[in-house]
C-alpha cells in the first residue's frame, strides 16, 4: 500500500496545489509512481496537468464527492507509492474525508495573518478528526512564499510556534519560479526548485509520511534513490 499524503488548508491561496505540483513532479523524477486526487471543484492541478504538464507520467484522478472520494484514494494507494490529495481553499467535507483517511496531512502556510490564521484552524480541524478517527493523524506545516529575513515571516512564525505547530524544516521560498508554475508545463527537478522539493521530500520519507527505497516493492528496478 502507498502512503496517503493529503494537502490541506481552509485558505485559497496558501500554496496546495502548487506543493502539489512541485512535490509530485519530484517525486515522479525520483521514480516513484505518483497519483494526483484533486478533490477541489475548480481542478487547478488537472487543468494545469491536462494542459501544461511535460514530465513523466503522473495519474491524476478528478473526485469532489465526499463519500467517494475516500474510496478512489484508497484505490489508487494500492498501485502508487504515494497519492497526494490536493483540497479546496475553505472548509468542506471532502476536505475533511481526505484529512480523516490520510497517512499524513501537509499544511501549507504564506507569511500573512490570514493564512496563520487558517493554519492553526486547519491544524485544530485536523486534531479533532484525529479524535473523531480514535487514531493520530500525523501533520506538518510547510511554510510556502516565505522570504527567510521578512518582518512578516518573522511575526508568522512566532505566532506558529506559540501554538507548538510542527513546521518542516525546509521552506518554499518567494520565487517567480513558483509563481510561473500554473502557467508553465517544465516543473524544475534542479536548481533551488529541485533542491527545495528533494529536502521536502526527504523530510516526509523521515517522518514516515511517503515511502523510502526499502520499503518499496518494486524499487530495485526503478531506480528511486530515497
Ligand atoms: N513559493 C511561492 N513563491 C511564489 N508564489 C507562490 C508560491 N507558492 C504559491 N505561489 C502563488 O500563490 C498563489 C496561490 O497558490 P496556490 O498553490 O494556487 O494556492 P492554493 O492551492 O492553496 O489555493 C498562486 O498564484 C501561486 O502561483
Ligand atoms: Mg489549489
Amino acid at each position: 500500500m502507498g502512503s496517503i499524503l493529503t494537502l490541506a488548508s481552509a485558505k485559497g491561496g496558501a500554496g496546495k496545489t502548487t506543493t502539489t505540483i512541485v512535490v509530485a513532479a519530484n517525486l515522479v523524477a525520483k521514480g516513484y509512481r505518483v497519483c494526483v486526487v484533486d478533490s477541489d471543484r475548480n481542478q487547478s492541478f488537472v487543468s494545469w496537468h491536462d494542459n501544461a504538464y511535460e514530465g513523466a507520467p503522473i495519474t491524476t484522478v478528478s473526485e469532489v464527492d465526499h463519500i467517494r472520494v475516500v474510496d478512489i484514494a484508497g484505490e489508487q494507494a494500492e498501485s502508487h507509492d504515494i497519492v497526494l490529495v490536493d483540497t479546496a481553499g475553505f472548509e468542506n467535507l471532502t476536505a475533511a474525508s481526505a484529512i480523516g483517511m490520510a497517512d499524513f496531512v501537509l499544511i501549507p502556510c504564506m507569511p500573512d495573518r490570514g493564512s496563520v490564521r487558517e493554519t492553526l484552524r486547519t491544524a485544530q480541524q485536523v486534531a479533532s478528526l484525529s479524535k473523531a478517527a480514535r487514531r493520530a493523524i500525523p501533520y506538518s506545516v510547510l511554510l510556502t512564499r516565505w522570504k527567510a529575513k521578512g518582518l512578516a515571516e518573522r511575526a508568522a512564525l512566532d505566532s506558529l510556534t506559540d501554538a507548538s505547530l510542527p513546521i518542516i524544516g525546509q521552506s518554499l521560498s518567494d520565487l517567480s519560479e513558483y509563481a510561473k508554475l500554473s502557467f508553465s508545463g517544465a516543473v524544475p527537478v534542479t536548481g533551488k526548485v529541485g533542491e527545495q522539493a528533494s529536502s521536502i521530500i526527504a523530510e516526509l520519507a523521515s517522518k514516515g509520511a511517503i515511502p523510502t527505497k526499502g520499503t518499496m516493492s518494486h524499487s530495485e528496478d526503478n531506480g528511486v534513490a530515497a
